[in-house]
């Protein structure tokens, strides 16, 4: 089933992005464009629903008036449901139905997806294969094929050398504890490795530590900034809605 025409005439996206470090909001019309500035606060210490919650209410306080919510999540989530959150800790986050929370919260339709996820679909070209890779607080990464948001993968959690994780070897910890130029030469190394694995026609970069990369990049690869990211919020309500309905 495709969305309703309903859906299709919906202007104000209410669109959150979760982060490790940051939660940023805005507001978008149907296709994607910013209705006002994004406003961000730091995502609270030792994250629970709770607290991710009232810092959500607080951060929306005075925005203009929206119909639905889209929500970018750090890990993964299935039909709204999260099952594991590496940066907040897992262990408050496991099955938490963070698509009922909010819809309860805010009485909107409410649509989660891992935060990458949400960032591919704002800015992938529709194209071919392409990939967005977020460095930040953890390393997002989202597959599309031509447009479409193929299974996410947390590939974050695979070990990259024999004890680190790609999390561990470039997340925002590894680029404070080895320095700039250890974190460059890990990078080349991953967008090597990448190349290789998955050969995409397009690899976009963004995330806060995507202005950190200090050398020259392949042809078929851009930094893209939060706010081309945060226009997937828009893009949520174009898809199918049995990609977030509840099995029974
Ligand atoms: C999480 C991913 C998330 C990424 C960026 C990783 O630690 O496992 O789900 O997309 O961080 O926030």
């Amino acid at each position: 089933m495709h969305t309703s025409d309903q859906d299709i005439v919906v202007s104000k996206i209410l669109t959150l992005d979760i982060g490790g470090t940051t939660i940023k909001a805005t507001v978008l019309d149907r296709t994607g464009n910013l209705l006002q500035d994004y406003k961000k606060m730091p995502t609270p210490k030792n994250a629970t629903p709770q607290t991710v919650l009232e810092t959500i209410q607080n951060l929306v306080t005075g925005f203009q008036d929206y119909d639905k919510i889209s929500v970018g999540f750090p890990g993964y989530v299935k039909k709204g449901i999260v099952y594991t959150a590496a940066n907040l800790g897992t262990a408050a986050w496991k099955n938490v139905d963070l698509n009922k929370l909010i819809s309860d919260t805010f009485h909107k339709p409410v649509r989660v997806v891992n935060d990458a996820d949400m960032q591919g679909l704002g800015v992938a070209s529709g194209v071919g294969f392409e990939i967005v890779i977020t460095l930040g607080t953890g390393f997002g990464t989202a597959l599309l094929l031509d447009g479409h948001l193929l299974p996410h993968i947390e590939l974050a959690h695979h070990a990259i050398t024999k004890k680190k994780t790609y999390d561990d070897y470039i997340g925002d910890r590894a680029l404070k504890n080895s320095g700039k130029e250890k974190w460059n030469e890990r990078m080349k190394r991953v967008l090597e490795m990448l190349k290789v694995v998955f050969n995409y026609d397009r690899l976009y970069i963004g995330g806060g530590n995507s202005d950190k990369l200090m050398f020259k990049l392949d042809e078929n690869i851009k930094i893209i900034t939060n706010k081309d990211g945060i226009k997937g919020g828009a893009r949520l309500w174009q898809l199918d809605e049995n990609l977030f309905m509840k099995t029974k």
